[in-house]
């Protein structure tokens, strides 16, 4: 069931509660091959207030309405009104509770959205967020309105042995006819976007968790058949989790139950149902010849953020889905914590960073941004951004800096006490952290509200009479495609004087402007401010920004020299990292904007040196070394570049600054590279992640230097692991793209792992992502592959999606023919699944950045795909909003 309408703007100012409270729900689900039909039981009262004559509406998507009932009796045809969107039921009882009764019949086995109930290798299973649910029943489908639960499936035992559904099972029972039933019954209230079915052959892994005040919670993991011991990390994560929430907010799990479902085909990465969390089995299975180390992380992250929610995004859920952020960027808060803690805080937080100035910095700096909070949308699966997610974690991370831990922990308590059963706002959020903090957050609350990455501008002057060091600071927000508003906001800028022995100095100070000093800590809440340290004895380096304290691009005027030492000496190892990384960014960006072959190397030697000392110091951690050898992504050059960008130059000085850094190292690379033992027992602790990432920066290095790709081959033959073999494989397929030894190591990875389909992804994903012009031919035969289908969303993202995404030379080749190839897979893409064509779809927002030819390229691509006929309106809303 398609939907082409162009949909209404949804607006946050419109918001208003429902005319009838929800009391209940009961349903039933009998699933058969090929239909299911669905019994709901609805109970309502009328609010308060409203009026006598008020009809009842309920949403839907596709269905068809065969039966409805009010407390027992048929209800005439004149009393509703039911299309395929909607039903609405009048004369209503004035007083006291009534009862509703409708039942419907869907197809999950015609479901390719993957929205609603839907089966995957046979598989029963749902996803409702964001609007979902009404795919199944009609019904309020809306996160404020929360009720109780009770869910009975029934189905042919031989085929779904296993039935599973939200809170704790209460009965089950044998049926005729080789059927059987279940009834799991949910105390809590929740909204529908938190319902959730599965029923299939499934096979399980089971464990338990005792919480502390003492009660014992039986944990499941549900994967296909065969496939539970690939869960054991997953499971050893969920631990973890449960045990961290409990350490580190307080935070006990609820229910008798707690169990989590691998899917083959899944739209996003996992949900987090009630008590039954669905995931994209990429999520949740790992075996340790076949996954890597980013997969592990992965899983562990996953994982934690799904089971986090139960408190934020359950327990406390979104009024509306304007407040999106409450429950997301908080979560992804939640989770980021967890892997600071559990792995190695400066190296989880150079990757956040990372991900960050990738995926969220260029949506901001766009036609799609949008604020934290956005206040209209017109189809809200497309709000699931980067910006409300990681941008929405930074905002919650810089309310964490200004109250300090203390008053920030007893600012969540108070959250969870006050708001525990709630739909809640922001609003809600922040005054929790003001009554903790005593402070007013009116003015911090911008951060929600105005969208745009803000650029702090630092400059500072020593004074050798006065030995004083004169810092001043200025932030500034310019109108971009949200046109929300471009007031200073509160920037938390944690800071340190560091002296030449990489000690931070103490140091008076007198601020002037509106800014606020505390401990290390400049809060800037006006345009600027300027503070003067005096008493110094010589002149400091001005060390700022540090842990990325605020989500803001740095321009700060800084010589070479003395970043230079700061990527030696800062006693704050994120900003050793970013002093490096910032001088390498800046001297591709310059090398990006000169012609090509103008002798000049990208990088100076001095910057080169200062890298590979910080790689070959065996006193620094492995994983830091190994962030310190990853070059800004390509697109990152690309956004600093601003316009005219041409994606070939790009990758050529990144690649030439590969081939310098590379043969000055080539010595310590070759040792790096080659003593990490390859026999060394496989373990997915941080340590060993991170030996082996550097081995793996290493190997790369060395052969850009020597354009060999015999050392990538040879790890490749010897790998014991996952990390290891695809690391060479990728250095064969990018770097050596179309020789013979990259050609036959992709045959043999082929070969070898052509029974797993997660393996296979990265098969498909690293031919896609070759850095050659001739990757749009590879792609076009990728997609003719037997293996490939439109139908699994993996396989999509990883062939079409990391294509376009990734590939800035492929995608953006010069003649069009990577945007014509994507436009055509997307106008297939969106008649099977529109969330997932939108999402891709978005590879196309950046066209204004490009020189005249793609930029032109772009631009009619674009247009061509809003005229397809019969255009969803997922896909519809990306590409108009990226048109304007
Ligand atoms: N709530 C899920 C999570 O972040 C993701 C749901 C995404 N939904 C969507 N319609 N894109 O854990
Ligand atoms: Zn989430």
């Amino acid at each position: 069931m398609q939907r082409t309408e162009d949909g209404q703007i949804v607006k946050l100012a419109d918001y208003r509660p429902t005319d009838f409270v929800l009391l209940g729900v009961d349903m039933t689900l009998r699933l058969f091959e090929g239909h299911t039909d669905v019994m709901t039981v609805l109970a309502f009262e009328r609010r308060e207030g409203v009026a006598i004559d008020a009809p009842l509406g309920l949403d839907g998507d596709g269905l068809i309405l065969d039966s409805i009932a009010l407390d027992g009796e048929i209800l005439s045809p004149a009393r509703y009104d039911a299309t395929p969107d909607a039903l609405v039921v009048r004369e209503l009882p004035a007083n006291g509770p009534f009862e509703l009764r409708l039942e419907n019949r869907i197809a999950p086995e015609e479901n390719t959205e993957l929205m609603g109930l839907y089966r995957s290798n046979g598989i029963w299973c749902t996803q409702c967020e964001a609007e979902g649910f009404r795919r199944i029943t009609y019904f309020p489908d809306r996160p404020d309105v929360l009720a109780p639960y009770r869910v009975r499936i029934e189905a042919e035992k031989a085929v779904a042995p296993v039935l599973l559904s939200n809170g704790n099972p209460i009965e089950t029972g044998e049926l005729p006819e080789g059927r059987h039933y279940a009834v799991w019954d949910d105390p809590f209230k929740k909204p529908s976007y938190l319902f959730a079915v599965v029923a299939g052959d499934l096979d399980a892994l089971h464990d338990s968790f005792v919480t502390t005040s003492g009660r014992t919670v039986a944990l499941g993991v549900y994967t296909e058949k065969g496939r539970a011991p690939q869960a054991a990390y997953a499971m050893d994560a969920l631990k973890r989790s449960m045990a961290w929430d409990e350490r580190r907010f307080g935070r006990e799990y609820d229910l008798d139950v707690f169990n989590v479902v691998a899917i083959a085909d899944f739209n996003m990465g996992a949900m987090e149902n009630k008590g039954l969390n669905v995931f994209n089995h990429k999520y949740v299975l790992l075996d340790q010849d076949l996954a890597t180390d980013g997969d592990y992380a992965g899983v562990e992250t996953v994982i934690a953020h799904e089971y986090f929610h139960n408190w934020t995004g359950n327990r406390i859920t979104c009024r509306d889905w304007f407040q999106l952020c409450l429950k997301e960027g908080l979560t992804v808060y939640r989770d980021q914590e967890f892997s600071a803690d559990e792995r190695e805080r400066t190296v989880q937080r150079i990757a956040s960073v990372r991900r960050l100035k990738a995926h969220q910095f260029p949506e901001d700096q766009g036609p799609l941004q949008h604020p934290v909070r956005p206040a209209e949308y017109r189809e809200i699966n497309n709000f699931y951004t980067a910006t409300v997610y990681d941008k929405g974690a930074e905002v919650v991370r810089m309310i964490a800096t200004l109250l300090g831990e203390t008053d920030f922990r007893a600012g969540m308590d108070l959250y969870f006490e006050r708001h525990d059963g709630d739909a809640a706002t922001i609003e809600d959020f922040i005054a929790c952290f003001e009554e903790a903090g005593g402070l007013d957050l009116s003015q911090f609350s911008l951060w929600y509200a105005q969208a745009g990455t803000p650029t702090l501008t630092v400059t500072e002057s020593w004074d050798p009479e006065q030995r004083q060091h004169t810092v001043s600071l200025r932030q500034s927000l310019a109108r971009g495609a949200a046109g929300t508003g471009t007031e200073p906001m509160v920037v938390p800028v944690r800071f340190g004087l560091v002296g030449g022995n990489g000690e931070d100095r103490h140091a008076e100070s007198e601020v002037s402007g509106a800014a606020r000093l505390k401990g290390d800590l400049i809060v800037l809440s006006g345009g600027d401010a300027t503070i003067t340290f005096t008493g110094l004895s010589d002149r400091p380096y001005l060390s700022v920004l540090r842990d990325f304290s605020a989500p803001v691009m740095l321009d700060h005027e800084q010589s070479e020299a003395e970043r230079l030492a700061l990527g030696r000496l800062d006693p704050n190892l994120f900003n050793r990292w970013r002093a490096l990384d910032d001088l390498i960014a800046e001297g591709l960006t310059l090398a990006a904007r000169r012609p090509l072959g103008d002798g000049q190397p990208a990088l100076k030697d001095a910057i080169v040196d200062a890298l590979l000392a910080t790689a070959g110091d065996d006193e620094i951690d492995p994983a830091f070394r190994a962030q310190a050898l990853t070059l800004p992504a390509e697109t990152d050059i690309a956004r600093q570049l601003r316009d005219n960008v041409d994606p070939d130059r790009v990758h050529q000085v990144a690649d030439a600054a590969r081939a310098a850094i590379g043969t000055r190292g080539l010595a310590s690379f070759e040792r790096l590279s080659a003593e990490r033992a390859t026999t060394e027992p496989f373990s997915p602790d941080a340590a060993s992640v991170g030996r082996r990432a550097l081995a793996n920066a290493a190997l790369a290095y060395r052969c850009a230097a020597t354009g060999d790709p015999a050392a990538a081959l040879a790890q490749y033959q010897a790998a014991s692991n996952m990390t290891d073999r695809l690391g060479a494989l990728a250095i064969l397929a990018h770097r050596f793209s179309g020789d013979d030894a990259s050609r036959s190591a992709l045959d043999d990875f082929y070969r070898r792992f052509e029974h797993d389909d997660l393996v296979l992804d990265k098969w498909f994903a690293l031919q896609a992502t070759a850095p050659t012009h001739d990757a749009v031919e590879t792609v076009e035969r990728l997609a003719n592959h037997p293996r490939f289908t439109m139908r699994n969303p993996n396989r999509v993202r990883t062939v079409v999606g990391s294509f376009a995404a990734v590939n800035q030379v492929a995608f953006h080749r010069p003649d069009g023919a990577g945007y014509r190839w994507v436009a055509d897979k997307l106008a297939a893409l969106d008649r099977i699944n529109p969330q997932i064509a939108a999402r891709i779809a978005t590879t196309f927002r950046a066209w204004r950045s490009f020189e005249p030819g793609r930029r032109a390229k772009l631009k009619e691509t674009l247009r061509q795909i809003s005229e397809i006929k019969g255009l969803s309106k997922d896909l519809k809303d990306i590409v108009d909003r990226s048109r304007k």
